[in-house]
């Protein structure tokens, strides 16, 4: 039986997630209305992912007995110029989102829960790694062609070739896939 401040905290980080969700999905229409298509299309393959985090979260507090607490999501601020602006937000909270994991895993130690720890949130400081370095990258990449247009339409025609990944590939109880 999960903890109820072991709960709370994934409560938490369950809605962080779909916030991540929703803040991919506006920096996606705000590339969309730049008709830089590619870019946006990025952006609505990481939204099935970051729902697919949200569901690893809901899968291991359900598994463990606990309870669902639903929160307000925030809305997003639509606040950028240009595309490295905008990916510079996405990698700004993916920093945000690595800092609540690490807060998640001394609470997790505090409290003893190997099963959060080993079950859910070793998973989680591992893909923090990846979902930091993919939108650095970008940054990065952008930053190189900064004042180019033909640089930017390059790698929007690069960015537009990643997968969107399928709902169906949304953890299931008791799955330890990758969700990508
Ligand atoms: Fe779920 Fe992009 O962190």
């Amino acid at each position: 039986m999960i903890g109820k401040k072991m709960q709370d905290g994934l409560n938490k980080q369950l809605n962080a997630e779909l916030y991540a969700g929703y803040l991919y999905l506006a920096i996606g229409a705000w590339f969309e209305g730049k008709n830089l298509e590619g870019f946006a299309a990025w952006m609505k393959a990481q939204v099935f992912e970051e729902v697919s985090h949200a569901m690893r979260f809901y899968n291991h507090i359900l598994e463990r007995g606990g309870k669902i607490e639903l929160m307000t999501i925030d809305k997003p601020e639509v606040i950028w110029k240009t595309p490295l602006e905008a990916f510079g937000a996405a990698y700004e909270h993916e920093q945000k989102v690595t800092k609540m994991i690490n807060d998640l895993v001394d609470l997790a130690r505090e409290e003893r829960d190997n099963a959060a720890l080993i079950g859910i949130l070793n998973w989680f400081v591992a893909e923090q790694i990846e979902e930091e370095e993919q939108t650095l990258k970008a940054v990065e990449r952008l930053k190189m062609v900064e004042g180019s247009k033909q640089g930017v339409f390059m790698l929007d025609k690069e960015y537009g070739t990643r997968p969107l990944t399928s709902t169906a590939q949304i953890v299931k109880p008791g799955s330890q896939e990758t969700g990508g």
